[in-house]
């Protein structure tokens, strides 16, 4: 199995509960809360140790937030490298209202990183990384990083001669990519942002996919349509995989169980259209749990049992080149 690491510049600390009603200027008497470690890449490697994989966590933290991060993944037996910062690891908050049965959900901006910090952060990176290794580099920027920080991972893995998969948003994405990835997993908004477009349809995404792939340096674009599934797309294919139907609790971490799956999946040799199966199975897997719980080992290996014996369906909706 290849080695995968996964790089997360702004964890989090997901601090849940509820409470049976929520009215302004009134205290609210909250329930026994619920922390989870957050933040993209640590969700990924959350999710290749539910898959029996290994990985290495690499996240920038300090502060009391900091330790207990820590403390949690040693919990959940994730092999960590932390990158010391002065500022606290955020905590975000949602809170369930019992009576209608709605999520707030407040997510917070992360500590203020300073050029020391996030320059060491590539240094350790740099020395982590060896040839055929499968790098993550998944979420959001601090504030304080420059907004060609994933570009220059990607300066790094290309030196290194690792894979880069980049999930993030915004400028930091259209920056990343424009330096070079092996792998881009956007949906449909994100593609429009890296396309420099407001919206894609449906009916308009082949042949934006497919000049998007000619003219940037990235060699595989996996396209996540929520509940519609995925597309693949390379110089040479293009492949839709459709989602099964599931009974569905929450769609918070699908994208990055669908990232982590798809990884797994490379990491241990599989295809091309293998692994956007085994990555939708994962999404779709992570919809069947509650709140911010990710994807279940055994709902992906009944859900990719039945993408695999199900491509018929597959094939059929498959989209010519
Ligand atoms: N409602 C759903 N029903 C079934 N599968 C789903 C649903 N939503 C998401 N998925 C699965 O998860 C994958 C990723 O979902 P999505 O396209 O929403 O990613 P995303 O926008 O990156 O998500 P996130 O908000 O977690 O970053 C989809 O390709 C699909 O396999
Ligand atoms: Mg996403």
């Amino acid at each position: 199995m290849k080695k995968i690491i996964t790089l997360t510049v702004n964890p989090a600390i997901d601090k849940s509960t509820s409470v049976a009603g929520i009215q302004p200027n009134s205290k609210l008497r909250c329930e026994v809360p619920i922390y989870e470690p957050g933040g993209g890449g640590i969700n990924v490697s959350r999710v290749i140790n539910e898959l029996g994989g290994i990985s290495l966590c690499m996240y920038m933290a300090g502060g009391p937030a900091g330790n207990h991060l820590r403390d949690m993944l040693v919990d959940l037996e994730i092999l960590q490298q932390v990158i010391p910062i002065a500022g606290w690891v955020r905590e975000n908050l949602a809170v369930t209202d019992t009576v209608n049965n709605q999520q707030y959900r407040f997510g917070m901006p992360g500590p203020l990183v300073n050029e020391y910090e996030w320059k060491n952060t590539l240094r350790q990176l740099e020395s982590v990384l060896s040839e055929g290794d499968l790098l993550v580099a998944s979420g959001s920027l601090c504030p304080g990083m420059p907004v060609d920080f994933f570009a220059q991972v990607s300066k790094i893995a290309k030196k290194e001669k690792a894979k880069l998969i980049l999930d993030t948003s915004g400028k930091a994405l259209i920056k990343g990519a424009q330096a070079g990835v092996y792998l881009l997993k956007p949906n449909l908004g994100e593609l429009a942002t890296l396309c420099g477009v407001k919206t894609i349809s449906f009916l308009d995404v082949e042949s934006v996919a497919k000049d998007f792939i000619r003219n940037n340096p990235c060699e595989v674009l996996v396209i996540s349509l929520g509940s519609q599934g995925a597309l693949l797309v390379t110089n040479e294919v293009f492949e839709y995989v459709a989602a099964p139907i599931v009974y569905q609790k929450s769609t918070i971490g699908a994208g990055d169980s669908m990232v982590a799956g798809m990884v797994f999946a490379l990491a241990h040799g599989k295809s091309m259209t293998d692994m956007v199966k085994y990555g939708v199975a994962c999404g779709t897997a992570a919809t069947m749990t509650e709140g911010t719980q990710l994807c279940k080992k055994k709902d992906v290996e009944e859900l990719n049992e039945w993408i695999v014996s199900n491509t018929d369906a597959t094939t059929k909706m498959k989209i010519k080149a």
